[in-house]
């Protein structure tokens, strides 16, 4: 595994596995396949409705505490300061844990004009050591410059879409400048066309990997910290090897003339979502 440092000192595992659309009957059992084959961090949500059976996984784990690196996230219809503290200690208890490695605030939903409220409350969790850090998902530049504009402490982690296909040039960039750990959700695109593309098909073929491992090694290879899903075994395995190989620097150039701005999910700045 290959760590990330984030601004506040914390290591954070480079990749990880994540549990949308993963059922709270079978995330027990998917967790437990997914540190078994040795992932560390977790990636969950309180509206992925999971958190409970999460947490039945990691009880049942010998994995000790402090090498695992659990995330969820307060959702929109919890934002505001009292009622954020209140879904953190929902989510904390449903986790079985007495605290999380990162709270993120799930999306800006700039209509409601709340998430300032909620990234105080989440500097409140961090300062009581509730959550080792804080960050915010789907933030554009805006976003993220009103929230160090106006708090004090600096958003650790941007988890935003991210695949060959929606490349966040820009938004990299501006994190780098900030020392904002970029983390790339829907690595695969959610499942869909970007690892039929035909030059991921033929890297695949040219470094005897998978469409898949070509993807997430140029994620690594981006410096995100990438956190793909699969509910199937041999594709946890998969997704995990990808230490043992790299991208040559022609390659990277390649994969990058396939950006086009192609989302899976909504326009961060128009979701407003309860
Ligand atoms: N903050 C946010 O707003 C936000 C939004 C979306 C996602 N996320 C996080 O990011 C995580 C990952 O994103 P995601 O779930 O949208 O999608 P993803 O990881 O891009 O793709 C998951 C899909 O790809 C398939 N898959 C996984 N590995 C594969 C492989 N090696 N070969 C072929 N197919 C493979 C999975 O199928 P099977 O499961 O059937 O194997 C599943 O259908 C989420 O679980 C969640 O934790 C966060």
């Amino acid at each position: 595994m290959q760590y990330k440092t984030l601004n506040n000192g914390l290591r954070m595992p480079q990749l990880g596995y994540g549990v949308w659309k993963v059922p709270n009957e079978e995330a027990t059992t998917a967790v437990e396949q997914a540190l078994e084959a040795n992932y560390r961090l977790i990636d969950t949500a309180k509206v992925y409705g999971n958190e409970r059976g999460v947490g039945k996984a990691l009880a049942n784990s010998k994995v000790s505490r402090e090498d695992l690196f659990i995330t969820t996230k307060v959702w929109n219809a919890d934002q505001g300061y009292e009622n954020t503290l209140k879904a953190f200690d929902t989510s904390l208890e449903k986790l079985g844990l007495d605290y999380v490695d990162l709270y993120l605030i799930h999306w800006p939903t700039p209509k409601y004009d709340t998430y300032v409220e909620t990234y105080k409350a989440l500097e409140k969790l961090y300062k009581d050591g509730r959550t080792k850090a804080i960050g915010v998902c789907n933030f554009d530049i805006e976003h993220l410059q009103r929230i160090m504009d106006e708090c004090e402490v600096k958003p650790a982690v941007n988890q935003v879409e991210c695949h060959p296909f929606l490349q966040q040039i820009e938004l990299k960039q501006f994190c780098k400048d900030h020392d904002i750990q970029v983390e790339a959700y829907s690595p695969l695109m959610n499942g869909t066309n970007v690892m039929q593309h035909e030059l991921i098909q033929a890297l695949a073929d040219q470094y005897s990997k998978t469409p898949a491992q070509i993807i997430l090694r140029w994620q690594l290879q981006t410096d995100v910290i990438v956190i793909p899903k699969t509910i199937t075994p041999s594709r946890m395995e998969e997704n995990l090897n990808i230490f043992d190989f790299e991208l040559n620097e022609a390659d990277m150039d390649k994969i990058a003339t396939l950006d086009r701005n192609e989302r899976n999910n909504g326009v961060p700045s128009e979701m407003n979502h309860r």
